[in-house]
């Protein structure tokens, strides 16, 4: 099994869709940004607030030399800024999730935990800025990716099922 690494904007799922492929498959999952914060024992929103957001991204660069060296057969999931490191097709399967950000932005408001979500995303708390890192961000993620799917209106599970059906024509 390849490493599969899933990218994509805050809020679209990344989360969700990891412990999806997690239940279909003998995929086990990492989180770069809990191995950050277990690494800081604080939390991303601290760091930021604490140390600023270069050092957030020196520790992200730090996470991806240990999964190029270090990580194999597991199902990676990422911060949404983590798409920068260089090193990524290195590290295993690139999938890009896909989705408007009205749509992000609609997920993370009809979730139950909405407040909690909005607030420990820093990038999150000021919606046009957001908008312009979306714009920014999105052909970028879309060169960096081998494999791109449409996530708006699919379920987690539906995600997870056409992720690992295309992940291995890549094995
Ligand atoms: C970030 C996304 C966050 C987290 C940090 C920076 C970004 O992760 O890594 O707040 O630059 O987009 P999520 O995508 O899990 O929210």
């Amino acid at each position: 099994m390849k490493n599969i690494i899933l990218i994509g904007f805050m809020g679209v799922g990344k989360g969700s869709i990891a412990r999806e492929i997690v239940k279909q498959s003998e995929y086990v999952a990492l989180d770069t940004d809990d191995i950050i914060e277990s690494m800081e024992n604080r939390t991303v929103k601290e760091i930021f607030e604490q140390e600023g957001e270069d050092y957030f991204r020196a520790l992200e660069k730090k996470v991806s030399q240990w999964l190029d060296k270090s990580v194999k057969n597991t199902l990676i999931s990422t911060g949404g800024g983590f798409y920068k490191q260089k090193n990524l097709k290195d590290i295993g399967v690139v999938v890009f999730l896909s989705s408007p950000f009205e749509k992000i932005l609609q997920r993370i408001n009809e979730h139950p935990n909405a407040e909690k979500k909005l607030k420990k995303r820093p990038l999150l708390s000021d919606l046009q800025k957001a908008q312009r890192l979306y714009d920014d961000r999105l052909p970028e993620y879309l060169k960096v990716a081998d494999i791109i799917i449409d996530v708006a209106d699919k379920s987690a599970e539906e995600s997870a099922k056409e992720i690992l059906k295309k992940v291995k024509k890549y094995a």
